[in-house]
């Protein structure tokens, strides 16, 4: 089977999905492989996430890593939110065939970019490396 089960639960029954209102930070980004588009809202009390919601126009491997990131972030301190990676959201969910892992990036550059986005909103001082363009995606950071 090319898709395991944890990811096709994921894309059958997507967790977190939607928007924040009053979200204290938002991540939108675009993956410039495929052209697909994610967006993250993040609610933030005491440095901890809260909540999280996303919405995507993606594909299925989009949806997946993105419901998968949110449970992996939900809860967390933000420290240790922008330790995700996308190979961490891949193994959660049993792995992705080869050629989609460039969508498992668009999950974790939204949840980052809209880390980046509260901290900016916010005055808070952070390390410009920890939101370094890994390339793979569009506007993430702008
Ligand atoms: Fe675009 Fe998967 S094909 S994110």
């Amino acid at each position: 089977m090319l898709y395991s089960e944890k990811v096709m639960d994921h894309f059958r029954n997507p967790r977190n999905v939607g928007e924040i209102p009053d979200a204290d930070g938002v991540g939108q980004v675009g993956n410039a492989k495929c052209g697909d588009i994610m967006r993250m809202t993040l609610k933030i009390d005491d440095g901890i996430i809260s909540d999280v919601k996303f919405t995507t126009f993606g594909c299925g491997s989009a949806i997946a890593t993105s419901s998968m990131a949110t449970e992996l972030i939900k809860g967390k301190p933000l420290s240790q939110a922008l330790e995700l990676t996308n190979q961490a959201v891949v193994e959660a969910l049993d792995g992705l065939p080869a050629y989609k892992l460039h969508c498992s990036v668009l999950a974790e550059e939204a949840v980052k970019a809209a880390i980046k986005d509260y901290y900016d909103r916010n005055g808070i001082a952070y390390d410009p490396d920890l939101f370094r363009d890994c390339g793979d995606c569009e506007g993430c950071m702008s």
